[in-house]
């Protein structure tokens, strides 16, 4: 008798050996996609944009992942919504662009037009029984986390009380609601989104492949090194609200909320900031008064995070494009006031991870084009590879 489809998934999360790199067919068998699709995509929340984008009503962004594409605008009356850029009549996408500006959304084939809340507004010549009520444009929810934009495409999607509860006080502090978006950058990446993904969780590649980031990071270095490096840290800085550490991103404890991961860790010693000789880029951000030589890690969803310096904030974002091709987007945020030119340099800012990220794009698909070799075997994980075999735990839990 042939397997199901979920057999065949069980029968492959059971045989993989934890400690090791993943079986290839979790990187190519398309079931394997659907169910990544299905389990984790459009389950989880993931980090669309952020507020300073879309000022003023009518403004819009869309963001595209898989087969879906979705719109996040401005509406009327000056609140953030999203919907699926799918129109009701025969299905076309409605914006084309990327951004833009508009008063009302008008699909492109045949002019059915919708307004900013996604109702109906006009459809030409349909018989007397079509009711525009029950062809608006289908709902995506949307939370705003200080000015970040996350959307989910769930009907019922995780809660994010837990989070919004635990974050409260570093939000504060760097003024997550206070800041501006400087810079975006995208990166296609012909290689499965775990690869990057895992790549992202991973230290032990950043010695021999990001130099610069191993000039300012003290995770770069051995275990051993970082460790003691991160225990007198946290030790200097006690009272420091920015030093606490939460780990709630894999353990799924709080059944129903959304997966976070906090923590800080320092720079080496000398460095203030990503950037050229780890020297300040721009004004400090929201209510911080100084550098303490130090950067944030944080993870909301499994394909959004954050990377926040006491004076500029980087977001990374994975977007699943098909089971062989993701786009890894970066996003560098200031404070709101801070201007350019004046203020922050963008070639200064967006230096460090740019260089990085486009090292790790090369890594990346040179890794795919590995794992594709029929002589692949998944390999053993080394000690500075212990968040991605978290991650890796997860994935296997959530996959099936
Ligand atoms: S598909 Fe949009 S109006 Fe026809
Ligand atoms: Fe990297």
């Amino acid at each position: 008798m042939a397997l199901t489809q979920s057999d065949k998934l069980k029968q492959l999360v059971a045989a993989q050996q934890r400690g090791y790199s993943l079986a290839q067919s979790f990187y190519k068998d398309l079931d394997v996609y659907q169910a990544e699709v299905k389990n984790i995509f459009l389950k989880h929340w993931l980090y669309a944009g952020h507020v300073s984008q879309i000022p003023s009503s009518g403004d819009y962004f869309t963001v595209d992942f898989d087969t879906e594409s979705v719109i996040v605008l401005r509406t009327a009356v000056g609140a953030v919504k999203a919907h699926l850029n799918l129109c009701r009549h025969r299905g076309s996408r409605i914006c084309l662009d990327q951004s833009g500006s508009q008063k009302s959304l008008t699909c492109p084939y045949h002019a059915w037009s919708y307004n900013l809340d996604g109702e109906l507004i006009s459809a030409r010549n349909m018989p007397d029984d079509f009711a525009r009520s029950v062809n608006g444009l289908h709902h995506v929810n949307v939370a705003l986390l200080g000015g970040l934009i996350f959307i989910c495409l769930s009907n019922t999607p995780l809660s994010l009380d837990s989070l919004r509860h635990d974050l409260k006080q570093p939000f504060k502090l760097f003024g997550m609601n206070s800041m501006k978006l400087a810079e975006q950058k995208s990166y296609r990446i012909l290689a499965n989104w775990k690869l990057a993904v895992e790549n992202y969780q991973e230290c032990y590649h950043c010695a021999p492949s990001h130099p610069e980031f191993a000039q300012i990071h003290a995770m770069a270095k051995s275990p051993k090194v970082f460790q003691t490096a991160k225990v007198n840290f946290s030790q200097a800085n006690q009272d420091n609200p920015k030093f606490m550490a939460l780990n709630r991103y894999f353990d799924l404890a709080e059944k129903g909320q959304e997966g976070y991961q906090y923590d800080r860790n320092p720079l080496l010693p000398g460095a203030l900031s990503g950037s050229v000789g780890g020297k300040p880029v721009a004004p400090l951000l929201g209510a911080l008064q100084e550098y303490d030589g130090g950067a944030s890690e944080l993870m909301i969803g499994p394909l959004s995070y954050f990377l926040i310096y006491d004076d500029h904030m980087l977001g990374y974002r994975f977007l699943p494009v098909s089971v062989d091709e993701c786009i890894c987007e970066v996003s560098w945020f200031v404070e709101e006031s801070a201007v350019q030119g004046q203020d922050y340099q963008l070639e200064q800012l967006t230096w460090l991870w740019d260089v990085t990220t486009q090292a790790d794009k090369s890594i990346i698909m040179n890794n795919q084009k590995g794992v594709d070799s029929r002589f692949y075997q998944p390999g053993r994980l080394s000690e500075m590879e212990s968040f991605q075999q978290s991650f890796l735990d997860w994935y296997l839990q959530t996959l099936v």
